[in-house]
């Protein structure tokens, strides 16, 4: 099962894809967590791609194409995988048809004012990137594997309101692009996480 989740930032992919993942047995494949694990690294390419996040701007196609070419090749994504913030541009999507079939598209659709204070309070574990709302989980250490939790810098009031602006222009197109190929199915993301997971579940089965 190839798996794409698509949606505004602060949507619910991430919370989702984790769960999804772990119901049916798939890889996680967050390019978010991906460019944020090569910034703690000091990595060339996450020297490249921070200036971009920390500013809201989508890190260039063919940084994060080539990442996701590599992990996809990798023997775990064999029997399948969930693809969550890639693609993010038509061109991003067009590579990714000449590299793989696509099975769903799952789009988490929220409305903008909702999602500015998902993501003001959300807070991240800096080590395996669990992700927590400070409205249920105020703890300074992540429940699952005691790392560190963090506000990501990306989360600043200015920064998201330049994601969301980011995201109308040139990711909500793929919502027409997978829909004319007959792939997309919509979700209410404006439930409760159990909610929301049987919704995508129904999809699925
Ligand atoms: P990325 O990490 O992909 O961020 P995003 O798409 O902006 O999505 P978020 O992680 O902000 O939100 P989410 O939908 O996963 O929500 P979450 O589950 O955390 O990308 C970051 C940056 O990297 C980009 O801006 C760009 O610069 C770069 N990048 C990444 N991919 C790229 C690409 N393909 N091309 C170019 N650049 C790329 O939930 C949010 C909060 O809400 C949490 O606190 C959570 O607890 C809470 N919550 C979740 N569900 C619910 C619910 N149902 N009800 C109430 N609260 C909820």
């Amino acid at each position: 099962m190839n798996l794409i989740f698509v949606g505004p930032p602060g949507a619910g992919k991430g919370t989702q894809a984790k769960l999804i993942c772990s119901e049916f047995g798939i890889p996680h494949i967050s390019t978010g967590d991906m460019l944020r694990a090569a910034i703690r690294q000091g990595s060339e390419l996450g020297i490249k791609a921070k200036e971009y996040i920390d500013a809201g701007h989508l890190v260039p196609d063919e940084v994060v194409i080539g990442l996701v070419k590599e992990r996809l090749s990798e023997k775990d994504c064999n029997t399948g995988f969930l693809l969550d913030g890639f693609p993010r541009t038509v061109a991003q999507a067009e590579e990714l048809g000449r590299i793989t079939d696509i099975d769903y598209v799952i789009n988490v659709d929220v409305p903008d004012e909702k999602l500015v204070s998902r993501i003001a309070g959300r807070r991240s574990c800096n080590k395996c990137s669990a992700i927590y709302h400070v409205s249920t989980y105020n703890k300074m250490t992540c429940e699952d594997c005691g790392g560190d939790i963090i506000q990501r810098p990306d989360d600043s009031e200015e920064t998201v309101r330049n994601r969301l602006n980011v995201y109308h222009e040139k990711t909500k197109p793929l919502i027409d692009y997978y829909r004319e190929r007959k792939l997309l199915s919509a979700v209410d993301g404006d439930k409760s996480i159990q909610e929301i997971f049987d919704d995508i579940c129904s999809v699925l089965t």
